[in-house]
Formats: structure tokens, sequence, C-alpha cells
């Protein structure tokens, strides 16, 4: 039976501009930025292919259209009712948070993260002249990172004013539970801390998870929470730009929707398109795309415990990323080197991710099985010359 979708093959991004695969020598297979080297969504190609031949590029408005699109595609996955007028649009989910954070800081305030996180995330309290607070995840002893309610609480200062929640989290893979996201959302509506939910990854979440907006716990944690999502990550549209915010306060809506007008410059039309095609047309492909993801995770899982002894993983719960713990080999100067070094393999460094990341990798599994093998083997092989297993 033929295929519906192609995630077998995918052209030479070497010909383009991709930073996943023009930023290092021709002889590394990159596993590293978090974009797929899948083709996005026919159905989308064939809505920007069309926008294209229109031949003229000027500057958009927020298509109603696409607003309708994501308030049905927030219901149907997240049973989520939002209102039209509580989206906003943002050329991307940085620059979507990092803006956030500028229309909350006051003088002395403290924007809280939870290590180790996506890099991006430990500059926003100094971009935004914000105190930097910072809290480790914690970590059970099989390696599975999880939010303690106690030392949570213990976090939040009285200068907190912002919690930048990252769930799914990357790289850690984890997707918070119900438990988990009410300890975060009691704790900050006690304290009065706007919490900005990053949510990027909502879409790629495994069997046997569930994802949670967080704003959907309740109407007072709603009003509190700003939500971040995007298509990028879910339809392989990242260099596109497009993202948006879900903002119930009103107040904060107009004072966000004046420093995306100020700062962030308007918005990508390609993005705009593509994003509404996904929305409306793209679920088919991504039922498939989870499968394809899910079973690559589930391969790379049993090949580090079988074939890579020393290094330790827990399976994602969403994302296409995994966070691997090297530190039971002594990789030198770094794992994140050794495998450049020794496997021609660009991952991820662990230590970007905030100092609990020291001694980790991350490795994107978003390919297809074939480009996912030869990485593993390349780092097997690897391991095994510099007789680090045998
Ligand atoms: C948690 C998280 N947030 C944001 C982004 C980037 O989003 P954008 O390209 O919309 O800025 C990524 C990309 O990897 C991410 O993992």
């Amino acid at each position: 039976m033929e295929k519906p979708f192609n995630f077998d093959t995918f052209p030479d991004r070497r010909t383009t501009e991709s930073l996943k695969w023009r930023a290092y020598a021709k002889d590394v297979l990159p596993m590293w930025v978090a974009d797929m080297d899948f083709l996005s969504p026919p159905k989308v190609i064939e809505a920007l292919r069309a926008r294209v031949e229109h031949g003229i590029y000027g500057y958009a408005i927020d298509p109603p259209s696409l607003k309708q699109a994501i308030m049905t595609w927030l219901e149907a996955r997240y049973q989520w009712r939002v209102s039209e007028e509580e989206i906003v649009f943002v050329p991307s989910v940085v620059s979507g948070f990092n803006l956030v954070a500028l229309a909350l800081k006051t003088p002395g305030s403290g924007l809280l993260i939870q290590t180790p996180v996506y890099p991006p995330f430990l500059n926003v309290a100094r971009q935004a002249g914000m105190k930097d607070q910072r809290l480790p995840l914690s970590r059970d002893a099989a390696g599975r990172y999880y939010v303690d309610g106690d030392r949570f609480r213990a976090a939040l200062t009285p200068e907190t004013r912002m919690f930048l929640l990252c769930n799914p989290h990357n790289p850690v893979g984890r997707v918070f539970t119900r438990e988990e996201l009410w300890i975060m959302a009691e704790a900050c509506l006690e304290q009065d801390v706007v919490i900005c939910s990053d949510e990027i990854h909502c879409d790629l979440t495994y069997s046997g998870h569930v994802h949670i907006p967080i704003a959907t716990l309740d109407e007072a944690i709603a009003r509190k929470t700003v939500t971040l999502m995007s298509p990028s990550k879910t339809f392989n549209l990242a260099g596109l730009k497009f993202a948006f915010a879900v903002v119930p306060d009103p107040a904060l809506r107009k004072t966000l929707k004046q420093l995306v007008h100020d700062l962030g410059g308007g918005m990508n039309i390609m993005g705009l398109v593509a994003a509404e095609a996904a929305y409306t047309r793209g679920a088919e492909w991504l039922q498939h795309l989870l499968k394809i993801l899910e079973s690559n995770r589930n391969y790379l899982y049993e090949y580090v415990q079988n074939e890579l002894p020393g290094l330790e993983m827990q399976p994602p719960e969403a994302t296409y990323l995994a966070w691997l713990d090297c530190r039971g080999l002594d990789l030198q100067p770094n794992p994140y080197e050794f495998f450049l070094n020794e496997a021609r393999v660009a991952l991820n460094n662990g230590r970007d991710f905030g100092a609990e990341g020291r001694g980790f990798v991350r490795l994107n599994f978003g390919c297809p099985r074939a480009t996912l093998e030869q990485g593993l083997l390349r780092m097997k092989a690897a391991l095994e010359r510099t007789k680090m297993v045998s």
C-alpha cells in the first residue's frame, strides 16, 4: 500500500540556508537544533505555493480566519475555549516570552525559570533587566525530572513577578502532570506571579501522556497566564516565524500588543498562510508524524540501553529531543565535543541549558529512521574506538 506521506527521505538541506545543516563541516551529521528533517505537510506546501504565485507580499492584517483556526485547534486538542480577542500574534515564541518579560518588569522584579532549560530562557531576565531566579528541576534516582512543591514554593520570592514555564519541557522531555501544574499555578497565584507558559512542543506529546495547558486549570489561573504556542515545531515551519500568545488579561494584552507593534516588527505573511493551512488541514499528517516520532523515540531508547552502555536517558514524553546523560563515561573534553570530534555527529551541548546540563547532550530524533540509525552507529563506533565501551 502506498504511504500517504513521506517520512523516509528529504531533500538536500545543505543547498538551502538551513542552520542545522550549514553550521558544521560536510562530514558532520547534524542532530542538534530543533527542526525536523521531514517535509512539511503537503497541504501547507500547497498553500504556500499558491501564496507565492499571487506575487504581492505586502504587510498583513491578523487574519480572522487564522484566529478561528487556532480556536478550533485548541478546542479540539486541549478542550480549551479561547476567544478571538485573547489571541495575540507574535513573530516567534522567543520574541513572545521576551516581550512578556518587558511588559511585566518593574524595578527590582524577578523572573523564575526551571533549569536545565531551552537556552534562550537563560537570557530573558538579563535582557529585560529583571532579577535572574533559577530553580533546578528535581530529579529522581532513575533520572526522571519532576516538580517538587516545597522547592518550587521556596523559589518564589517577594520579588518574583514572572514565572517562565516550559511545558512540555525542553530538554528533559517531561509533560507535566495535572498535579505538578497545580502546584506551580497555585503557588504563583498566591504570590501574585504571572505565568508565561511556553507550550511550543504541546502537539508533539506521545501516547500515555496528555498535555494540559496550564491556563485550563481554572479561571483565576487563566487570568494570570500568558500561553505561547506555535505550529512551528509541530509542522516543521520554524523558519517562517509565526507564533501566538493567549492573553486573557486585557491590560497585559494591551501592553503586549503595543510591544509587538513597537519591537516585534509585524508578521511574516508566509508564516500566517502556513499556520492556517497547518491548523485547518494538517491533522492527518500530524497523526502520522507522531507515529514516526514515537517509533524513533522507542528505537533510540532501546539502542541507548543495549548498545551505548554508560549513557542514560529517560524516554521523552513529548518533543523529538532526547536528553542523554553521559556522566557515566569520561568523555573528553566534554560529551558534546567528543561526539562532534570522534563521531562527527553534532548534538547540543548540555552545558548550554544551564549549569545542571554539564555532562549531558541533547539529540534531535526528528529525522528519518535511516538518519537516526546512522547517527547512533557513528556514536557507538566512536565510543568503541576510544575504548569507552566494548
Ligand atoms: C521551548 C522552546 N521555545 C521556543 C522555541 C523557539 O520558538 P520560536 O522559533 O518560535 O522562537 C523552541 C525551539 O526549539 C523551544 O524548544
